[in-house]
């Protein structure tokens, strides 16, 4: 780039100073047709040799552009002191470029001439480039990108990169004056989204960008565990619990803004007795799920719970049906298989569970039930301290996840010895624990050197190449 800039400028310096053939006429505008923002200022050159008469600048009305004075400031020509028909040069100024300069602007002398096209552009300023709209469920919201320019901008609405195309139904989009506006009908929670309204104008190489966060206030709606909305206004679950543990029972809503949960004590089919105990009702932080600590002292403890979820848009609910399921077996195999700077592998199995893996081996029997994998604790080795299991961190694994008893645990830290246990999880509950022995030690991040060396001496080589 600096090369081709160089030979530019050098061009235009043999272009000044060189003369052509003796005695032949010659003008020469130096200065190619281009567009120039608002507000510059631009000197352009015309010059020539031998010239028959007087060499002007003509305005696009075809007016000759005369010298500086006290009426004319802005756009005006300037000769060098010795100008002469056998060697001119004048300079068209331009003072605080206006789009109205925008046309054909000739530089003449008796036959010869040479015209070159200016265009004088104003770059889009976008109001508001960042905005935050709430929209309400049902009704609709109208986004607007103000993008005021010249040459006229090309605007286009994006919502996750993709072109918004106006479809009369769900985006209309129009355009009032400066003004591109969206309108999005029939808002529901999908609709929460970032949108971008990208303007460009090619002529002056400009790109801006308008960013709306749009959130749309709906009621809250029940999701399966795979996030999936389920539209209904309320749904049972089963769920079991291991005698003298505690059972957490989780209710996940969408909603915005995001709802009041209660919870219900049932007994047969009514909800009469409300659930306040802040100890056993914790509320996620972002304020969508509800956590109902159960703790299971007793059979009286089993039967039904309610989670209800409201806001201003509405309300759904959760009906719970807690019965008990068997606590399962611990694992009684674990080895170390492999490990990596970040990883480490363990061979897992439990002889005595019931692991059914095809589907309809899935068994329901509360007393019986399948396992779903395993959980592991990691916690790193404190030198003359016992395992801190407190701080550990917990990795679970699906059995359905892979056909061999072998399940990889990441990230975790290189070089750095841990405390491992597992234990095994069905849709009651946990295990008891087994620990792993020895601790494992993952990889020293080292290993990476060899490859490392070479980036380095490749990094440095590859700039010599490319000269
Ligand atoms: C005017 O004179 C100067 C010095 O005498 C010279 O460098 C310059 O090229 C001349 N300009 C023209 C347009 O001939
Ligand atoms: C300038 O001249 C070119 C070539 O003759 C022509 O195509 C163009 O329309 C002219 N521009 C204006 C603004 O008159
Ligand atoms: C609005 O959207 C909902 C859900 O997508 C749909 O059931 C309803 O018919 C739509 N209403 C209108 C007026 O298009
Ligand atoms: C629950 O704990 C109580 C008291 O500690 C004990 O008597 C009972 O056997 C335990 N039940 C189970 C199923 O472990
Ligand atoms: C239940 O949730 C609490 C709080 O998040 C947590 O400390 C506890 O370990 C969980 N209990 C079970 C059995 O998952
Ligand atoms: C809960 O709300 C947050 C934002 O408030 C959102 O990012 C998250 O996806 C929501 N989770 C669920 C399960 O709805
Ligand atoms: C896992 O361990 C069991 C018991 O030692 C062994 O039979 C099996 O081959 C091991 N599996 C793998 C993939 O190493
Ligand atoms: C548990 O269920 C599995 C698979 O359905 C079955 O093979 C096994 O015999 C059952 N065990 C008991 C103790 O019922
Ligand atoms: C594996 O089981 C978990 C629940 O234990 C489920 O969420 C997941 O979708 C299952 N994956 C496959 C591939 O079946
Ligand atoms: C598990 O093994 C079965 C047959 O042996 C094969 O069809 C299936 O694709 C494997 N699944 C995975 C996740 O490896
Ligand atoms: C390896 O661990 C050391 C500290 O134990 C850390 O400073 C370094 O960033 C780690 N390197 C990688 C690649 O994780």
């Amino acid at each position: 780039m600096k090369w081709v800039a160089a030979v530019f400028f050098l061009n235009l310096f043999y272009s000044v100073i060189s003369s052509p053939e003796d005695g032949e006429p010659y003008l020469h505008v130096m200065a190619r047709s281009s567009v120039y923002n608002a507000g510059v200022k631009r000197a352009i050159y015309c010059k020539g040799r031998n010239l028959p008469e007087t060499l002007q600048w003509y305005s696009p009305s075809g007016d000759i552009v005369e010298g500086r004075s006290s009426r004319n400031t802005r756009v005006y020509v300037e000769r060098s002191k010795n100008d002469t028909l056998a060697n001119s040069l004048v300079a068209l100024i331009i003072q605080e470029a206006m789009i109205e300069d925008s046309g054909n602007w000739t530089c003449k002398a008796g036959s010869l001439s040479e015209t070159i096209e200016i265009t004088v552009g104003v770059k889009a300023l976008i109001s508001d480039p960042d905005e935050t709209l709430e929209g309400e469920e049902g009704k609709s919201v109208k986004l607007d990108c103000i993008a005021k320019g010249h040459p006229s901008p090309v605007v286009q609405w994006y919502i996750e990169n993709d072109p918004i195309a106006h479809d009369h139904k769900k985006y209309v989009i129009r355009v009032k004056g400066d003004n591109y506006q969206l309108e999005i009908k029939n808002l529901t929670h999908k609709d929460t989204n970032e949108y971008v309204c990208k303007v460009t104008q090619k002529a002056l190489s400009h790109f801006a960008n308008k960013r709306v966060q749009l959130i749309v206030n709906h009621k809250p709606l029940l999701i399966d565990e795979n996030n999936e909305v389920y539209y209904s206004k309320y749904r049972t679950e089963e769920v079991y619990a291991i005698m003298n543990e505690t059972k957490n029972i989780t209710c996940s809503v969408l909603a915005t803004p995001p709802p009041t949960f209660r919870w219900y004590r049932r007994h047969d089919g009514f909800d009469d007795e409300l659930l306040t105990d802040a100890d056993t009702i914790l509320i996620s932080e972002n304020g969508n799920s509800s956590v109902f600590v159960l703790r299971m002292l007793d059979e009286s403890a089993l039967g039904e719970y309610k989670c209800s979820a409201d806001n201003n848009k509405g309300h759904v609910s959760i009906i719970y049906h807690v019965s008990l399921g068997n606590k399962p077996n611990a694992p009684d195999f674990v080895e170390l298989t492999g490990k990596s700077t970040t990883s480490l592998t363990f061979n897992v199995s439990c002889s005595t569970c019931n692991t059914a893996s095809a589907e309809e081996d899935i068994s329901e029997d509360p007393r019986n039930l399948t396992v779903l994998g395993y959980s592991f604790e990691v916690v790193p080795v404190q030198e003359g301290f016992l395992p801190d299991w407190d701080a550990a961190t917990e990795f679970l694994v699906n059995l359905n996840q892979s056909n061999s008893s072998l399940f990889t645990i990441s990230p975790l830290a290189n070089s750095t010895t841990y405390h491992v246990r597992v234990r095994t999880r069905n849709a009651a509950g946990y295990s008891d624990w087994l620990e792993v022995s020895p601790d494992p030690t993952t990889d020293l991040a080292c290993k990476l050197t060899g490859s490392f060396i070479l980036l380095i001496i490749l990094s440095f080589i590859y700039p010599l190449i490319n000269q």
